[in-house]
Formats: C-alpha cells, structure tokens, sequence
C-alpha cells in the first residue's frame, strides 16, 4: 500500500513505515513564484488504496498541503483515500462559545471531505464533540494504551489519576480504566481550572482533596503552553503529593511552555509523536514515546 507524508511528522512517518507494509510514495512539492503551493503525487495511484499522513497544525500551509495532495488523489481516480491526522489542529474551536465565534472543528472536517478524504484516522480528538463533525467515517484512536502501559510498568505505588481540570475527568477515567485497578490510592481526581483569558489558566484542588504523599499521573489530550499542567502540578505539590507525572497524547508544547515544565514540580512528562518535536525543545524531563504501534492495528 501507498503512503503520502506532507512530512509534518517525520518520525512517526518513518516508524509507521517500519511497523506496517507501506511503502513512502514520492511527491513533487513546490511553490509557484507568488507562493502558491503545488502536490503532485509521482506515483500510479489510478485504482488503489491509498494512505495520507499529515497534521494540520499551523502554519497554514500544513493543512493546504494535505487538502492539494488529497486532492491531487482524487483527481488521479485513486480507489480509497485513507487520511491520517495524527494531531487534528483546529479542534479546540468546537463550540459557539460566544455570538459569532467560528466552528473550526467542523470547517476542518468539511474541508477533507470536499477535498475527497473517505475515511480519517486521528488521535485524541480534543472533545466528544468534534466525532459529530465528520460526514466521512472517522476512526478516533487512542494514544492512552501505549502512555499507560509506560506508567504500568514503573510500578507506582500509592497512586492517583487526575485531570488537570475539570473538563478532562472523562479522559483521566478513561485512562484510568486502560490502567486498570494496580496501586491505584482512589478515584480519578481533578483540579479546578478558571480561565481568566485565552492560554491562561489559574488552578486550585477542590476542597477536601486529599493527595499528601500520593504519587500522582495527570492526564490531559494535550499540552500546549503548560499552564494548565504546571499550574496543577503546582497545587498538587503545595497540598503534599509525592511525585507527579504528566501523560499527554499531543505535546504542542507552545510559547512558555518549556520553560514552564522546567520549572514546574513535575516529574517526567510523557507525550507521543502525534506533534513534532522540535530538537530546541527536548529536555531530559519529557519523554516521546510512538504513536505508530497503535496506528498499525488500524491499516489494514
Ligand atoms: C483543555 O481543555 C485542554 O484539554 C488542555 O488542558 C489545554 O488545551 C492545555 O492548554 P495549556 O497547555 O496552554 O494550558
């Protein structure tokens, strides 16, 4: 089977075509003199499957790339075109949170199908809600296996899952529920989250909690700045936890974010490569671990 690769996830491209039986097609990449950006698969592609790769983070040129490219596809009669988003950008914006505000989730998900995408695979998708914005049957992995067998096998003692705020309850449960029952202290806890404005976050534990000397995972679909993170590390370190660990499937890891997790109580932090690690940004306190295992089981 043939896989394209816009190239915005390198790694997880070459460790996909490692795991499953994919062969990376080539492709003609340009720009034209006033910018425009021409794709053009150099394969025979005419009646066969086909697999793309590409994220649609910013900038824009990502998500125009993977739309002229599935595109160019569709023009050239492939049979099916499978598109694989391992980090869906634009998902946040999935609720009319105010009079006029944009419904990117959707516009994103309308925008493959009008390109000619028949199925997508994405990770982690930020809420429940973005599944109902697809016209083109979607499969929503989860990179929480694989963050979850990684903290099975450090044994921890004493430990309780939290979400970072409480919107994320339902990720930490579903995390909690691929952890299973061993060491657990208690249920999945949460923080309290109050955004004052965008990318800000104030962070507090809801009275009563009871951390003192638990040792702690926190769970969360992504992490862009940090705040949310460090800002409940931070609580969950004044109210007397032991160790605090992050696991997070998208690490955007954005602006002060580095700087804040450096700085922050927490442990190690655990992402995959779902979003591209940028060497400036490695330090010894995140490790990546790879999305593509779980990938694989879903090309067939
Ligand atoms: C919020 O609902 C999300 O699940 C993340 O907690 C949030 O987007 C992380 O953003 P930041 O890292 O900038 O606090």
């Amino acid at each position: 089977m043939l896989l394209f690769s816009t190239n915005t996830n390198p790694d997880l491209t070459k460790a996909l075509v490692r795991h499953a039986r994919l062969k990376l097609g080539h492709l003609e990449i340009k720009n034209f003199s006033d910018g425009e950006l021409y794709v053009r698969p150099k394969e025979k592609v005419r009646s066969k499957a086909t697999w793309v790769i590409g994220s649609t983070m910013p900038p824009s040129d990502n998500l125009l790339k993977l739309l002229i490219l599935i595109n160019a596809l569709k023009t050239a009669a492939a049979k099916k075109i499978n598109v694989i988003i391992p980090y869906f950008g634009y998902a946040r914006q999935d609720w009319i949170d105010q009079p006029n505000a944009p419904l990117t989730a959707k516009l994103m998900a309308d925008l493959l199908a009008a390109a000619g995408a028949d199925k997508i695979l994405t990770f982690n998708l930020h809420s429940g809600q973005n599944e109902k914005f697809f016209t083109k049957p979607l499969v929503h992995l989860s990179a929480y296996p694989a963050l979850a067998e990684y903290f099975k096998k450090m044994c921890l003692n004493n430990l309780l899952i939290f979400s970072p705020d409480q919107g994320g309850i339902h990720r930490a449960e579903q995390f909690a529920k691929i952890y299973g029952k061993k060491n657990l202290a208690g249920p999945v806890g949460y923080c309290k989250k109050y955004r004052p404005r965008p990318n800000v976050a104030r962070i507090s534990l809801p009275k009563g909690a009871d951390v003192k000397n638990k040792n702690i995972v926190l769970v969360d679909d992504l992490i862009d700045t940090a705040g949310t993170l460090a800002g409940a590390a931070e609580a969950l370190h004044r109210a007397g936890a032991r160790a605090i660990y992050a696991a997070a499937a998208h690490g955007v890891l954005s602006g002060p974010a580095i700087a804040r997790i450096k700085k922050s109580p927490i442990k190690e932090v655990l992402i995959t490569d779902t979003y591209p690690m940028l060497k400036a940004k490695q330090i010894p306190k995140i490790k990546i671990i790879s999305a593509a295992p779980v990938l694989k089981k879903s090309i067939v």
